[in-house]
């Protein structure tokens, strides 16, 4: 699984949120006290966009329907049939790293 170089880590503090986009995917990274996650960053609703939102307690509110999504697994909170996919990161010298499927790196 290719490990693809995003933002600098200094770009994300800790309870803050970011667009990345890698080809055709938009990603959104987030800092749960120091814990990097990447998930999807378009909502499965209507596509909003999740970095738009609002990020508490490690969940996202999309800011369109207010649809919420618990950034480690993915899973939207009130629907079971929702979920954003999810990317494993690594920080290697300052710089996050998101593994991205090799069919969609
Ligand atoms: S587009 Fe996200 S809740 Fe509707």
């Amino acid at each position: 699984m290719p490990s693809i170089p995003a933002i600098s880590l200094v770009q994300l503090p800790p309870g803050s949120m970011a667009s990345w986009e890698h080809e055709e995917l938009t990603i959104l990274l987030c800092n749960e006290n120091g814990e990097i996650r990447a998930i999807e960053g378009l909502c499965p609703h209507a596509r909003g966009p999740l970095a738009q939102g609002n990020f508490l307690d490690g969940l996202v509110i999309c800011p369109w329907h207010a649809w919420e999504f618990d950034t480690a697994s993915g899973q939207c909170t009130h629907n079971p049939r929702a979920a954003l996919a999810v990317y494993p990161t690594e920080v290697r010298d300052g710089i996050i790293h998101v593994q991205i499927p090799e069919s969609r790196a």
